[in-house]
């Protein structure tokens, strides 16, 4: 099974110059309970600006280049073999989690959607790809709690196919 797992603004803005638009420690806070020993695929430009793997969890990135990688760390080559990933395990969920060319790619044949949505705009330069939502049956809504430290309103979204 393949989820995307992202947050985005209003508009839909996901990224800003290589990082997120925005601090948001309760979103990075799901983010982590969701993906902690999990497979995590992700964009070579979402990686670079980790710079390290995030722990826990199998990082994966594609790219077309021959890159090296940190110990630990997985390259894709190709979208395919992300498809052969899934095909060989398919009751394992795998988190695909950006960029927006990444996003793009896999969301034809992505069984779940994590969105978290924050009720404000930002600048930035990095869009999520356009998704028909009357493809998608939403299973889950909870409201983010504001605080000091999460100074927006938002919301976590869970969606199946169907
Ligand atoms: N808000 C969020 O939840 C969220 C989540 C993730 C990322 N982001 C943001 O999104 C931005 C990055 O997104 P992005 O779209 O620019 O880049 P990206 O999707 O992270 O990475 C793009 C790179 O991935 C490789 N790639 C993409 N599709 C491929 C394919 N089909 N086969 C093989 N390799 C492929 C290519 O690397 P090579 O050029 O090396 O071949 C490509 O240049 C950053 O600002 C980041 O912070 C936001």
């Amino acid at each position: 099974m393949i989820a995307l797992i992202w947050a985005q603004d209003q508009n839909g803005l996901i990224g800003n110059a290589g990082q997120l638009p925005w601090h948001l420690p309760a979103d990075l806070k799901r983010f982590k309970q969701l993906t902690l020993d999990h497979k995590i695929v992700m964009g070579h430009t979402t990686f670079a600006g980790f710079k390290k793997p995030l722990p826990h969890r199998e990082n994966m990135v594609l790219s077309r280049q021959d890159l090296t990688l940190p110990a630990g760390v997985e390259q894709l080559h190709s979208i395919d073999e992300l498809w052969a990933l899934d095909a060989a395990r398919p009751n394992e969920m795998i988190f695909v989690i950006g960029g927006s060319q990444v996003f793009e790619a896999v969301l034809p044949k992505a069984d779940r959607l994590y969105r978290t949505i924050i009720d404000d705009t930002f600048s930035g330069d990095t869009w999520m790809p356009t998704i028909d939502y009357t493809n998608w049956h939403l299973v889950d809504r909870q409201a983010g709690v504001t605080d000091v430290k999460n100074p927006y309103r938002f919301q976590f979204e869970d969606y199946v196919r169907g």
